[in-house]
């Protein structure tokens, strides 16, 4: 039996011949996290994120048609402007899995070339920003060769693929704010995609920032994969995806009430439960750096000397994303640089906002 019919393309009548596609997807930040999955690429919980504007990657899908249809992928990967064959495994697997539903993809032969605005290995999640827009850029092939998709079902189907490349990849399609995973409290929502958040949002999370401290731009010391399965047999897992679901439902009221000492507590509780979640696990990692901890304990102290409204999340690595509101950007870039730009890996943080995800380039 296929999974998910709606996503299979329907007859193919006539394939163009050859072209390119050029797309841009942002990365995004979890407020309640994905940490925990199950076959194929399905969240034990639902998260929800905030897309980003600026840490993007631009893809460029150039594809001419094969004289017949071989058994094997054919592709050829560049990330900028270099052969990159170690992504390859990642697309190799990525395509693997989502033939089903795109089932032009062994007709033609493409070449991948990708860049991303933000330093590499600067231990920014790029599979979330280069897993979307490479499914967003497959998508615009869809639409030349089946041209009766609507839009919604297009960003629906990207979100769809791009969750079988990377789970949080799904939730970088659309922004400022989406939500991947089944909720019994949000509206549409889905293990197999990831939706706009579906409700009012208050004006002050309008334009919100995050500033990505890089504190540590080391290799990682556990993929998200390996991650992911240390939730198989975890004596707190149970609890933690309850929690998550917990948070969803606050955070639904949070977004629409604007009450922002409330969103501080989700998504701080939020980043150290998944800290802790690896520290629990078997094996066990830390994989923040004292770095890490010494900016969180200034950002508690600023917090209480100036009643800003800063507050912070982490990813599954030492950098530190740093939200905040607009209205008080001016005087949290200065803490940022009278304070916090000792802590970080050569001085370097990037300043990104909440963005509306992928487009065409
Ligand atoms: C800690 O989406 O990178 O960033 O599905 O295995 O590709 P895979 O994992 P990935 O996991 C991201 C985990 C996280 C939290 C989050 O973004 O929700």
């Amino acid at each position: 039996m296929m999974d998910y019919p709606q996503f299979v393309l329907p007859k193919i009548i006539e394939l163009p011949s050859e072209g390119v596609v050029v797309c841009t997807s942002p990365s995004n930040i979890a407020l309640v996290k994905y940490w925990g999955k199950r076959p194929v690429q399905l969240p034990e919980n639902a998260s929800i994120s905030f897309t980003l504007d600026l840490c993007r990657t631009t893809t460029s899908l150039r594809y001419k048609k094969r004289d017949k249809t071989a058994v094997d992928f054919d592709f050829e990967l560049l990330f900028e402007g270099k052969p990159k064959s170690d992504f390859k495994p990642k697309i190799q697997s990525f395509f693997e899995r989502v033939e089903k539903y795109v089932p032009f993809l062994k007709q033609y032969t493409f070449t991948i070339e990708t860049s991303n605005t933000f330093p590499h290995s600067s231990g920014i999640a790029s599979s979330a920003s280069g897993m979307s827009a490479l499914a967003y850029c497959i998508m615009q092939l869809e639409k030349k060769i089946n041209s009766e998709i609507t839009d919604a079902a297009c960003l629906q189907k990207a979100s769809f693929l791009a969750r079988l490349g990377s789970g949080s990849a799904c939730r970088s399609i659309e922004g400022p704010i989406t939500v991947w995973g089944k909720h019994q409290e949000i509206r549409g929502s889905s293990d197999a995609f990831a939706i706009k958040f579906p409700y009012n949002i208050h004006h002050n999370f309008e334009n919100y920032q995050d500033t990505i401290l890089l504190i540590d731009k080391g290799e990682k010391q556990v993929s998200s994969t390996v991650g992911h399965d240390l939730m198989h047999g975890h004596p707190f897992s149970q609890k933690r995806f309850e929690q998550a679901t917990t948070n969803i439902t606050k955070l639904k009221e949070i977004l629409n009430s604007g009450d922002l000492d409330a969103f501080i507590e989700v998504v701080e509780s939020e980043a150290l439960t998944l800290h802790a979640m690896m520290m629990t696990s078997l094996p066990y990692f830390i994989l923040m750096k004292p770095n890490t901890l010494l900016v969180i304990n200034k950002v508690w102290q600023y917090r209480k000397e100036t009643g800003a409204k800063l507050c912070f999340t982490l990813d599954a690595g030492a950098n530190v994303h740093l939200l905040y509101p607009n209205s008080e950007k001016d005087q949290v870039l200065d803490f940022i640089k009278s304070e916090l730009v000792a802590y970080c890996q050569n001085g370097q943080y990037i300043s990104d906002k909440i963005g509306l995800g992928a487009k065409k380039a």
